[in-house]
């Protein structure tokens, strides 16, 4: 039986693709079977109609509290029987809440080499800022942002003839190769945290 998974993205969900992809062609074995967007406007809303994939759009402000709202999300993704959260580019902090409830069952991808340049803007911060080597990073999420056990990175050079573009360009590229691969270790149980191995539940 394939696993099921949720990938969580608010933006423009290059990284959501390359997953659909990397699923396509038998390089990542399990099923996206959600998608989890906080935003109506997202193109990456598009990009899961056209892969024929459930979308869940979850708007705050329709619940009466943010308690409610987040509970409501973990019983929708526990009744879908999801085994793993991807975050790829979900702009909205996860609450403690959802975090123990799928404690060591979240991993996010950030565009530069942990714990160095966290935030919103890492690819930029680490271009202004001058440093010859950025790249990215995949890790478990734990309850501070940007933050918890590191399970892939890759060094990505800045070249001096680079600019933001084009370096944000080769970024997304190690991204997407490194993502369904940090995925798929993942759901094969070789990913360890704190002695505890990641392994779906049964
Ligand atoms: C990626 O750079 C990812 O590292 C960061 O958000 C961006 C999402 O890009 N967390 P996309 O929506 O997958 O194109």
């Amino acid at each position: 039986m394939k696993k099921n998974i949720a990938i969580f993205a608010s933006g423009n969900g290059s990284n959501f693709v390359a997953l659909v992809k990397a699923v396509k062609q038998r390089r990542l074995d399990c099923r996206i079977s959600l998608l989890v967007c906080d935003n109506p406007h997202a193109p990456v809303l598009e990009k899961a109609r056209k892969a024929g994939i459930e979308t869940l759009l979850v708007e705050r402000p329709a619940f009466a509290s943010r308690r409610a709202f987040e509970e409501a999300v973990i019983r929708y993704l526990k009744a879908a029987d999801i085994k793993l959260i991807v975050l790829a580019g979900f702009m909205r902090v996860l609450s403690p809440l959802l975090v123990n409830a799928f404690r060591g069952k979240i991993i996010n991808i950030h565009p530069a080499l942990l714990p160095a340049f966290k935030g919103a803007h890492a690819i930029a911060d680490a271009f202004h800022y001058g440093v010859k080597i950025t790249g990215v990073t995949v890790h478990v999420v734990d309850e501070e942002v940007d933050h918890g056990p590191i399970i892939l990175q890759e060094a990505v050079p800045i070249k001096p003839a680079d600019t933001l573009a084009s370096l944000e360009k080769r970024i997304h590229q190690v991204e997407h190769r490194l993502y369904p691969r940090a995925v798929r270790l993942c759901l094969e149980g070789k990913v360890k945290v704190a002695g505890r191995t990641l392994k779906p539940r049964s």
